[in-house]
């Protein structure tokens, strides 16, 4: 471990990578909850936060940041205080996801990608979420939430305000 990964993550945040990675005969197998520890202790996954991560797990930053790019679970970029993911794939689609996602961005007043004037809430469209059952359905933080119409949304935001 360096001095970077000791200065960015905390001491809880190291030892449940220290854990994941002893479950896997690599440490590179435990890039993925690595980055989401520390997603969720820094709430998005900047150069520094990769290369803690990277520190930590005696890794190369490349091996860590193309993990970080590939899944659209990682925020590369800033985000609200409550990432909002609306599953727009095939299911949530032909059950209404377009109008979902119409609805909360009007209600919430940003485009999809953007992120409201309060910081509470980012909106991104997202590929199938495994919920398919409940569709249309969407993800604020790591709550599921299905079966949505755009006239329930309104009453879902209101939890997280
Ligand atoms: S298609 Fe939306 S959860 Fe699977």
């Amino acid at each position: 471990m360096t001095a970077a990964s000791g200065r960015l993550l905390s001491e809880s945040v190291i030892q449940k990578i220290e854990v994941e990675a002893g479950k896997y005969p690599t440490r590179r197998a435990a890039v993925k909850s690595a980055l989401r520890y520390a997603q969720a202790e820094h709430g998005w996954i900047n150069e520094d936060v990769v290369a803690a991560v990277a520190a930590v797990l005696n890794l190369e930053r490349i091996e860590v940041f193309e993990v970080a790019t590939f899944y659209d679970m990682f925020y590369t970029s800033p985000v609200g205080r409550f990432p909002v993911r609306v599953c727009t794939n095939v299911s949530c689609l032909l059950r209404g996801a377009d109008n979902i996602m119409d609805s909360l961005c009007e209600r919430l007043e940003v485009k999809a990608g953007g992120t409201t004037a309060d910081g509470r809430f980012t909106v991104f469209p997202a590929e199938c979420l495994g919920a398919c059952g409940g569709a249309p359905m969407m993800a604020v933080g790591d709550d599921y939430h299905e079966d949505l119409t755009p006239e329930g949304l309104d009453a879902i935001l209101e939890r997280y305000r």
